[in-house]
């Protein structure tokens, strides 16, 4: 068992597997951060592979994929059919911007992938193309209205392939996107996706830029009630063991989340631990603080050493994150993968 400082139990695990990304969403990712090159520093599969099997041994049941984009790393969908091999994992998750999904759905889902959730800030083409900051030269072709289109057509995709339940993260930014919050609703329900929408968090440059455009989760959800026009009850952790807290609509059968990491954190019961592309452990988002795993795998420590590095990993974990205090931080958001 994985269990921290403050008895806390680590059971699960993001695991990135490439820094590189498609867009350059304000929030996450500055236009001038280069796209940087597949190479070697890079965990190999077979790297990753055995990490996530010394994770599993040590009492971690879910892995979620991230990146930058997770979809750009080449071959994914042979780790995706390795990963669902191995003993003890109870879930196999992946976290993309929707972009090349349309593409892979049914591939990671003959794979063994259980289900995915997609960033969709905004139905509008023109702010889609504002927020994602999409850089000419990108590996996706795509026209004036591909981008956001891409990603419609990668929700359709996983919903019909059953890579359910299909969600949404929204991130909120004030004066570029709230006046959506109704009609990204709408369009959940219609679509049956759950909708979950997530203040911004100051990590990375990017993501400290945004201090103006952040707007608090009761505001977000007071959105939707104001009016009357909606009514949200809440209701147990739905599916999954992340930060969202659920509401169900009443008279619906539809819920909505809400992702507060400022306003109202989650730390006391995180449960999880990030490693990078590069085989960083990262213990807390919103910290610096990180311990080299690369480096021991590829000095040829032995199954029994990485434990006990993983383990000097989870001691260290904070006991919370830092970002009333600290409003610039170091971390790339982009490479870290939410
Ligand atoms: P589910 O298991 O489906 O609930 O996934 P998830 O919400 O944990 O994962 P996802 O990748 O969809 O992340 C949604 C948002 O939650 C992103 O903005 C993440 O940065 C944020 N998030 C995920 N885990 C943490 C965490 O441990 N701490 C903080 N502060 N934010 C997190
Ligand atoms: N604040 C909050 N959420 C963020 N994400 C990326 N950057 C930030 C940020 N600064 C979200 C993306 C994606 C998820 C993995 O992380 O929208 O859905």
């Amino acid at each position: 068992m994985l269990i921290d400082s403050f008895g806390r139990t680590m059971r699960y695990l993001r695991v990135s597997v490439t820094d590189r990304c498609n867009l350059f969403c304000t929030y996450c990712r500055l236009a001038t951060e280069e796209m940087l090159p597949n190479n070697r520093e890079l965990l190999s599969f077979d790297e990753i592979i055995r990490l996530v099997r010394l994770f599993l041994e040590l009492g971690i049941e879910r892995i979620r994929l991230t990146g930058g984009e997770p979809l750009l790393r080449r071959n994914l969908v042979e780790l995706v059919r390795a990963l669902t091999a191995l003993p003890g994992l109870q879930e196999l998750t992946l976290t993309t911007n929707g972009l090349l999904l349309e593409r892979f759905a049914a591939d990671l889902r003959a794979a063994g992938l259980h289900r995915v959730n997609i960033s969709l800030d905004t139905l509008n083409p023109d702010t889609f193309a504002a927020i994602t900051q999409r850089a000419s030269g990108s590996p996706v072709a795509h026209g004036e209205r591909g981008g956001l289109a891409a990603v419609l057509a990668g929700i359709a995709a996983a919903l019909r392939v059953g890579l359910r339940p299909v969600k949404l993260n929204m991130v909120v930014l004030r004066g570029i996107n709230d006046q959506e919050i109704p009609a990204m609703v709408q369009f959940a329900r219609q679509q049956g996706l759950l909708l979950r929408f997530i203040e911004t968090m100051p990590v990375g440059a990017a993501g400290s830029a945004m201090a103006g455009q952040f707007m608090p989760a009761d505001e977000i959800l007071d959105r939707l009630t104001a009016q009357g026009d909606h009514v949200l009850l809440p209701i147990p952790t739905a599916s999954g063991s992340g930060p969202a807290r659920y509401f169900r609509i009443e008279g619906t059968e539809a819920d909505v989340g809400v992702i507060s990491a400022r306003s109202r954190h989650f730390c006391d019961t995180c449960n999880r631990m990030r490693l990078t592309a590069k085989g960083n452990l990262v213990y807390c988002l919103g910290r610096e603080d990180r311990l080299d795993l690369k480096s021991p795998l590829r000095n040829g420590a032995d199954d029994a050493e990485m434990k006990t590095w993983i383990q000097e990993a989870v001691s260290l974990k904070p006991a919370g994150h830092t970002f009333a205090q600290q409003e610039t931080h170091s971390h790339r958001m982009s490479a870290l993968g939410g």
